[in-house]
């Protein structure tokens, strides 16, 4: 019999190097027991601390682990069971001679293993979606004033450590700490650390945050769309007693009846008579995407989109453009002259000096999926040219249908938002996009979107060292990209 003793409950470096040679020498389940500092967390065996036997007495084989496998052990770990330490060293153990044993319905380790990491995924999943930083002072950095939140959180599992990164790279622009009862991470603009768990009374007062969560929720809330069920699984009830807005549902679902009925009875309000005079026939005849099923489904009703004016004057529409299978997707804003011909995105000078960074990069542009929140090229004519004018807000959302089809079906994993266009038709960011570079956003649909500069505001830069300056820059937002794509993938 052997002892492996871990430091603490989520020890995961010292798990490994304790694992590692047990795997080689193929020592059995039975013939272990684990300890957390100083107490037996096994519930199959308890023994003292003493070495029976010498893994290094055994013969020894090569330990087979796939870097999948290593990261779900790492999430694992987290799972408030004293159960985990058991079943994870049963099923690596069983993986050494069956690659498979993970996809065995009779293999119980395996089946505890793999229904642990689904619930530390959600429990993941919850604590990016409800933790809430109220602002509890201020600091200041050089000449800059850096706001101080803090946040309390009660996840199921020990994943502070494991969600750190995520709210790091969420609030880059502010120092924070969330406080659980089991341990604390805090960010200060450049590093993360962690420090033990704290007790509730810790947790930060009401602020005037909480004010602004609740008059948010309250915008959104539709009252004929209450589904009571979906939302209480979307939001169970043990994370209402940390968010502000959860006091406002039990009155808003009582009055959404009443709200309905006054929305029925108030009359239409009438056209908006400068939207009349722009193209009142256009706006008329929409081809909103209904009922599609696939990618080659959306090319072809958008080629067909007349939700907007931009589709009278453009040659075509421009949809986007690569395999299916991308990982990355990278958003620009509209079409330029030259694709408006070619019907292809970034082919013009825009798309050379993408298609540079991304060389630079080690980036191949065929393995990406490439696309424009707007699908039709906006130009003033001028002379023989067609000069580029910015879309406006209503056109990149009347756009937005095709480009959220576009990340429904190719399922990318981050998406590289160029330009301020892209970055409010994926987030609905209004602000500048310096305030939120270097930084990230939770897509509606899991994604990661990274936001960066559009490559024609590098060629529009008059001045070399600034030119130069930037283009490294937006090399690196690339690079960035690519490495969370190889991290989520
Ligand atoms: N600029 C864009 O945003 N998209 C293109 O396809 C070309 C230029």
């Amino acid at each position: 019999m052997r002892c492996i003793t871990l430091d603490s409950e989520t020890d995961f470096d010292g798990w490994r190097d304790a694992v590692r040679p047990l795997l080689a020498a193929r020592i059995p389940c039975e013939a272990l027991g684990w300890r957390v500092g100083n107490t037996a967390t096994d519930l199959f065996s308890t023994m003292g601390d003493s070495d029976l036997f010498k893994v290094t007495d055994h013969p020894q084989y090569p330990v087979r682990i796939t870097k999948t496998q290593v990261a779900m052990c790492k999430r694992v770990l987290c799972h408030r069971s004293p159960e985990r330490l058991y079943h994870l060293y049963a099923t690596l153990l069983r993986l050494q001679t069956d690659p498979y044993a993970l996809d065995d319905p009779l293999f119980t380790s395996g089946l505890w293993v793999r229904e642990a990491d689904k619930n530390i995924r959600r429990d993941v999943h919850k604590m990016h979606a409800f933790v809430r930083f109220k602002k509890v002072g201020e600091r200041l950095v050089g000449n800059m004033m850096r706001e101080n939140f803090c946040a309390w959180f009660e996840p199921d599992h020990r994943i502070v450590e494991h969600t750190a990164d995520f709210f790091a790279r969420r609030f880059t622009g502010m120092d924070w700490s969330i406080l659980t009862p089991d341990g604390c991470t805090h960010w200060d603009g450049k590093n993360i650390t962690v420090s033990p768990g704290v007790d509730k009374s810790m947790a930060p007062d009401a602020d005037d945050t909480e004010e602004a969560w609740k008059a948010y929720y309250a915008s959104i809330f539709n009252p004929s769309r209450v589904k009571i069920g979906a939302m209480m699984a979307e939001m169970p009830k043990k994370y209402w007693k940390n968010l502000p807005e959860a006091e406002l549902i039990p009155q808003l679902i009582q009055q959404s009846e009443a709200m309905s009925r006054q929305f029925m009875s108030t009359p239409e309000t009438a056209p908006n008579i400068r939207t009349e005079k722009v193209a009142p026939e256009v706006y008329a005849q929409t081809t909103a995407p209904i009922n599609i099923s696939t990618l080659a489904e959306a090319e072809d009703a958008a080629r067909r989109c007349t939700q907007c004016n931009l589709h009278c004057n453009a040659t075509q529409t421009v949809f986007g453009q690569g395999p299916m299978s991308a990982k990355l997707m990278l958003v620009g804003e509209q079409p330029g002259d030259q694709e408006d011909i070619a019907g292809a995105p970034f082919v013009g000078p825009a798309g050379q000096l993408l298609d540079r960074a991304l060389n630079e990069a080690g980036l191949d542009r065929g393995g990406l999926y490439v696309t424009n929140a707007v699908k039709h090229f906006k130009f003033e004519p001028r002379g023989k040219m067609r000069l580029h004018r910015n879309p406006v807000a209503d056109e990149i959302e009347r756009c937005r249908s095709w480009l959220t089809l576009e990340r429904q079906f190719v399922k990318p994993k981050v998406i590289l938002a160029m330009g301020k266009t892209a970055l409010l038709s994926l987030t609905g960011h209004k602000g500048t996009l310096k305030s939120v570079r270097g930084g990230s956003f939770e897509g509606e649909f899991g994604e990661t979107i990274i936001p960066t500069v559009h490559p024609s505001f590098l060629l529009r830069l008059p001045d070399p060292a600034a030119r130069d300056r930037e283009y490294a820059q937006f090399i690196r937002d690339i690079s960035r990209a690519e490495k969370l794509t190889k991290e989520a993938a």
